[in-house]
């Protein structure tokens, strides 16, 4: 483990560019190479973004934990770094979808992302102002639907990925998505290096979607305490639990997750009701706005109210850890690849790293 960044190898001499590396998802985007940096709450904000857009990748905005206000201003913050393009990921159930989709078409961004798959007009909308439209999906039957509304591409995340997450594997949701629709697939849950892109490749899918890799990059304004608890984590310090919002979660295995599991359901929701209000603070909601979000969540899904209450908690437990430094108090999402993670490039570093050793990888595969 080392909070130095291993050298990228193999890079141009001279240039020091890495050959770009033309797919379905770098036609679409316009990106040099086929890596995406996705949406995280609290981690994926102005800085990161416009260093992943630098570097050569599709950085993604997190916007769930911005007000409107505040993500107008980080989308012009990522302008004001950066000329290449970059996405904003958002919450299809958001009471404020609207919102936030005014301001991405108004501010020119190139991509929306999707928690949760969007309606079938929220996607007309994007793309009659041009916007690519690509949800994050979990399943199959996900990736159909918004294929048929007219999604541009999907993100599908095997179980193995970090936030909220499925049961089934990359290795086999990801072929799985890839037989069943027509658009382009970017696999998520689990990479980190070139070999891993190159797997995705072979898989069918246009590129390779990372939030724990990107999480653990010099560029990145997650607190040190917070970034050093990954590294030194092992691929079984990694878990998933239904305790913080009722949805499967992948995180770090520490002190408040084994306190969340020991804990009654009375404790949890005076927890979820505390978390609620500060975060009806934070977000500038009004609790009537909240509580039709609430309602949004519950439809078509098996949620109870108190499921919907403590869907506040994520929110607040993940500024904990990646705003604040609370490695006792907060949540830290996490893929089990903080397990095999050692250190702290930058993010042109670890694009270049990863495109060197994917092209090497390709080139030295069987013939
Ligand atoms: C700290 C953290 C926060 C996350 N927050 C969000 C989020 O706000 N919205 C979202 O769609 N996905 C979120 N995710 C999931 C990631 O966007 C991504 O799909 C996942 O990390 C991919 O798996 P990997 O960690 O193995 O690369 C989060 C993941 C992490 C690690």
């Amino acid at each position: 483990m080392s909070r130095e960044a291993a050298p990228a190898t193999g890079s141009d001499p001279d240039t020091g560019a890495v050959p770009a590396l033309a797919t379905p998802l770098t036609e679409l985007t316009g990106v040099r190479y086929p890596i995406v940096q996705t949406g995280m709450g609290w981690v994926a904000g102005p800085r990161l973004v416009s260093a992943t857009a630098e570097a050569g990748a599709l950085g993604i905005l997190a916007s769930a934990t911005m007000t409107p206000g505040q993500l107008r201003s980080a989308v012009r913050e990522v302008k004001s770094r950066t000329d290449q393009p970059f996405g904003v990921n958002l919450r299809a159930d958001a009471g404020d979808a609207a919102d936030r989709v005014r301001i991405i078409i108004e501010e020119g961004v190139r991509v929306a992302s999707f928690a949760l798959a969007p309606s079938r007009e929220l996607i007309a909308r994007l793309k009659d102002a041009g916007v690519v439209v690509i949800p994050s999906i979990g399943a199959r039957r996900h990736a159909e639907k918004v294929a048929a509304w007219g999604a541009d591409a999907v993100v599908v995340q095997g179980g193995e990925g970090g936030g909220h997450t499925g049961s089934v594997a990359t290795t086999v949701l990801l072929p799985q998505v890839v037989d069943a629709v027509d658009i382009p697939v970017i696999a998520a849950g689990g990479f980190f290096d070139g070999r891993g892109l190159v797997a995705a490749l072979a898989y069918g899918a246009a590129g390779i979607a990372m939030g724990t890799r990107f999480l653990l990059t010099s560029d990145s304004t997650v607190p040190p305490a917070v970034q050093d608890r990954y590294l030194a984590a092992a691929v079984t310090d990694v878990t998933v639990t239904t305790k913080v919002d009722g949805l499967p979660h992948r995180m770090l295995r520490s002190e408040l997750v084994r306190t969340l599991e020991r804990s009654g359901r009375a404790s949890a929701l005076v927890r979820a009701v505390r978390h609620a209000a500060s975060f009806r603070k934070l977000s500038g909601l009004s609790w009537s706005r909240m509580v039709r979000d609430g309602l949004a969540m519950k439809h078509g899904k098996d949620l109870t109210w108190s499921q919907v209450l403590l869907a506040a908690n994520t929110p607040m437990l993940l500024k904990a850890s990646m705003v604040d430094g609370r490695t006792d108090l907060g949540v830290m999402a996490s893929g089990q690849v903080a397990g095999v993670i050692e250190d702290l490039p930058s993010c042109a570093e670890l694009v270049a790293r990863i495109m060197t050793e994917a092209h090497r990888t390709l080139a030295g595969l069987p013939r």
